[in-house]
């Protein structure tokens, strides 16, 4: 028989999207009306270790379901089974905490656990799930790379960005007879490039998964211009890069996700800016979109998904299923095993099951090919 639930405890995990408020909303709704209390944790798993909470009852989930960002906050930097630790000389060791998590739980007599996040805090979840802690993961990211779900919320949100972002990138463009790049996230899947680019309008959609060839891409560009376009709009995935060529990223080794993408927009910008300036007279003009992604009110269909996986992850945690985290089919939500999404590596190595990458039989993909987007081959 499944255990009686009378307290469960809820954070959000990784760097923040759209949808974490209607997520919090949801689960702490659905727990209410079954008269399960809920704990928010603060700062992901920092407040795990802290035991640095939060009572939420419906009045402090009131309105906050279109809002961006999380109440409870965020962090990216935790992973408390291999925790950074800077020593006196400020050289970086490493520590496993988790007891200390699992024994605050405990005593906060906390009989199920909702982590809200990416791969890193699923896989960060699957290794409690092991020290007996009953776990129920929500995907969130605006990537869509996460595995055995169509969907993770935060993604539609920030489709709807670019899309935007495009159409205003667009207009001046065409008033100044520009080539006009907008970089987008995604690391290194393409979704946000391609479902954003081909709702922006895109002419051009560069993706991780297809290496593009600069002297191509010129060329295009000066056919288009012969063919009487003036004006180009590109759209460009942070991960995207050249054939036999390296991601443009910065490191910081003081980071735990120490390689952080970007600059590829304006890369490109200066390259073909070269290529083509003696052709066309056309400028490159490139703009970052950056953080606004992640920002602003949710849309409508992430507050849809973030209730349906909220509620879903509750009704989960009372039917006694734990370990897994809760994903969409089609018009179903279903769970899969934390160890089929995030792989059956050791304690606190962020191995991954597979990322969800852009491939070749994604109808995205043939549908931009179809309408003759150029993907920079
Ligand atoms: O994974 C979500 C994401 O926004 C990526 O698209 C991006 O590369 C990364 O996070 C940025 O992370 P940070 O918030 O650490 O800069």
């Amino acid at each position: 028989m499944a255990q009686t639930i009378k307290r469960i405890g809820i954070l959000t995990s990784g760097g923040d999207c759209s949808g974490l408020n209607a997520v919090i909303e949801s689960v702490v709704k659905s727990a209410s009306s079954k008269n399960i209390q809920v704990l928010g944790f603060k700062m992901g798993y920092d407040g795990l270790l802290r035991n640095d909470y939060v009572l939420l009852d419906n009045a402090s989930v009131r309105n906050i379901g279109h809002e961006g960002g999380s109440i409870l906050g965020n962090s990216n930097k935790t992973n408390l089974f291999k925790r950074r630790i800077f020593d006196e000389k400020g050289e970086i060791t490493y520590r496993d905490d988790s007891m200390i998590a699992v024994k605050n739980l405990q005593n906060d007599s906390v009989d199920a656990l909702v982590v809200v996040g990416g791969d890193g805090s699923m896989t960060s979840a699957r290794d409690f799930a092991r020290l007996g802690v009953n776990v129920v993961c929500i995907p969130k990211t605006i990537d869509n790379d996460v595995p055995y779900t169509d969907k993770t919320f935060g993604y539609s949100t920030a489709v709807e960005r670019i899309a935007d972002a495009l159409s205003s990138i667009k207009t001046t463009g065409y008033s100044h007879n520009r080539v006009m790049i907008l970089e987008v996230m995604g690391r290194h899947a393409g979704w946000l490039a391609l479902e954003g680019g081909l709702s922006g309008d895109a002419d051009f959609i560069l993706l991780p998964e297809i290496p593009y060839n600069i002297d191509h891409i010129a060329e295009k560009l000066i056919e288009r211009y012969n063919l009487g376009f003036k004006s180009t709009l590109i759209c460009v995935s942070e991960g995207a890069h050249p054939k036999n060529g390296k991601v443009t990223a910065t490191v910081n080794s003081k980071y735990p996700d120490s390689v952080k993408l970007g600059g590829v927009g304006s890369k490109i910008a200066f390259e073909l800016e070269e290529k083509i300036k003696n052709v066309t007279d056309q400028e490159v003009r490139c703009t970052n979109l950056s953080y606004i992604q992640r920002g602003g009110n949710t849309n409508y269909s992430d507050r849809i998904l973030s209730f349906r996986y909220g509620s879903f992850a509750v009704d989960t945690i009372m039917k006694g299923e734990f370990g897994v985290m809760v994903a969409m089919r089609g018009e179903k939500i279903v769970t899969v095993k934390l160890e089929d999404v995030v792989g059956n590596g050791p304690m606190g190595e962020t191995s991954k099951g597979g990322m969800k990458n852009v491939t070749e039989d994604s109808d995205l993909l043939r549908c931009a090919r179809s309408m003759g987007v150029y993907l920079g081959e």
